[in-house]
């Protein structure tokens, strides 16, 4: 290894394709200017990953030498919300419920949001953080439509205009190992990517099932990892991790995408239970991502990929030329508090990192596998992002976002789309 180089140096000395699908840039580990300074935070979404961005976000600011004070949290149940603000020591009329919960988050003085509530409302709840000026961690996905990713990256530009921070839960780009593989790649250790297999094959995380006279609304936003217009289905919502290796470790995009699925013994919603999709990245480069959520089977998630003098297992092994790269440093070897590290110090150096663009572009990579899946078609890049005579460039997912906060939440059918009918 060559002598250790602090991450930013070591970032800016590797060849790192167009801007949107960089490695998310990371900045010297030198102390945080203004420390002691107390970070103003709110979080909307308190389940499982909200609680943990909290955590994480409290984890990293104590690396950086800086308090946390949380302002308010909100949750569509407003028990969800109170629960994770007694944690936090938060008064009961700073933890709000119900489809408007976000805004009163918002309106608090808090200079970070977090948002980890289900992906369908991740682009009207980012556009209001936004507006309001705060800095943003959203998690992965980004949206579950092509008209909610497209205006994630509109949401985007307005961050950057306003010298605002985005960072995303896609915790492998803030890994040392999976940085130090992009390195090798970059710096040519398996010669030129000709093709690859990325996974995630494992089980459902959960179901919930509806209550006697439970609203649509309560059932859909409790039970949202079943439902596509909600979570944009498990390629979305979770095979998004090892996507986005693929376009990151590529340094570009996806032509088309040409994929089969379906369901076998999903027990609510109308997901599929497994996806098989060949990626088109040009220069006959193929992609096969495969995720199921299926109990009982074989199960990997990882990525692997071939080139054309070696081979790179994601974050893991890599065989090919013996090449140098500078040691890559991080502060938290757990990837979800280095991000939250990452995004703060950002801010303190003036440097705001913003996701936006990479994220939303990652979001729409599976949301095309989707659409080819539950069509049976093929779907270029361009019907999502420039075509707008292409059946699906205007696809929205119902209910939405806005039918929540309106109150008019129709219960999707349960069961899943047939192919070559969708
Ligand atoms: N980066 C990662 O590794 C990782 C891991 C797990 C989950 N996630 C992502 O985090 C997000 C949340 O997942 P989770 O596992 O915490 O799910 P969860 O069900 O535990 O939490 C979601 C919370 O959002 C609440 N909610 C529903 N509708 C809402 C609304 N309109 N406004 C406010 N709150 C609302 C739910 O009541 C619930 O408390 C998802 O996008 C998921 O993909 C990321």
């Amino acid at each position: 290894m060559n002598p250790s180089l602090d991450r930013r140096s070591f970032l800016g000395s590797t060849a790192l394709a167009g801007a949107s699908l960089a490695a998310t840039p990371v900045f010297a580990q030198t102390p945080a200017a203004g420390a002691g300074k107390k970070l103003k935070v709110g979080l909307i979404g308190c389940g499982g990953r909200g609680n943990g961005a909290l955590n994480d976000f409290t984890a990293a600011a104590k690396i950086l030498g800086l308090e946390v004070e949380v302002t308010a949290v909100g949750d569509f149940f407003k028990d969800k919300a109170e629960a994770t603000g007694k944690r936090f020591g938060l008064a009961a009329d700073k933890c709000f419920g119900g489809a408007d919960n976000y805004h009163k988050v918002i309106a608090t003085d808090c200079e970070y949001v977090l948002n980890a509530t289900p992906p369908a409302f991740r682009p009207i709840q980012f556009a209001a953080a936004v507006e309001a000026g705060k800095h943003c961690f959203i998690e992965k996905p980004v949206a579950v439509d092509p008209v909610g990713a497209r205006s994630v990256i509109a949401t985007g530009e307005k961050a950057a205009a306003k010298g605002l921070a985005v960072v995303t839960g896609t915790q492998r780009r803030h890994m040392a190992d999976y940085l130090r593989n992009k390195a090798l790649i970059d710096a040519g250790a398996i010669g030129e990517i000709k093709g690859g297999v990325v996974q995630w094959n494992g089980t459902v995380p959960w179901i919930k099932r509806r209550n006697d006279g439970e609203s649509n609304a309560s059932y859909l936003a409790k039970n949202w990892l079943n439902f596509t217009e909600l979570s944009g289905d498990h390629i979305v919502e979770q095979h998004i991790h090892n996507l986005d290796v693929a376009v990151w470790f590529l340094g570009r995009l996806p032509v088309t995408a040409v994929g089969f699925g379906g369901r076998a013994r999903r027990e609510t919603g109308n997901m599929f239970d497994f996806f098989s999709i060949d990626y088109d990245f040009g220069d006959d480069v193929h992609i096969h991502s495969q995720c199921r959520q299926l109990s009982g089977t074989y199960g990997r998630v990882g990525e692997l990929f071939t080139g054309t003098e070696g081979v790179c297992m994601g974050g893991g092994k890599l065989k090919g030329k013996d090449i140098q790269v500078p040691e890559v440093k991080v502060d938290s070897d757990n990837g979800q508090v280095q991000e939250h590290v990452d995004m703060i110090r950002s801010v303190m150096a003036g440097k705001p990192l913003n996701d936006s663009k990479r994220i939303a572009e990652v979001t729409m990579v599976a949301i095309m596998g989707r659409i080819s899946a539950y069509t049976g078609q093929l779907i270029r890049w361009s019907d999502l992002m420039t075509n707008d005579k292409s059946p699906f460039y205007n696809l929205t997912c119902t209910p939405t976002a806005a039918d929540f906060e309106k109150g008019e939440v129709s219960l999707p059918e349960e069961k899943p789309p047939v192919p070559g009918k969708a």
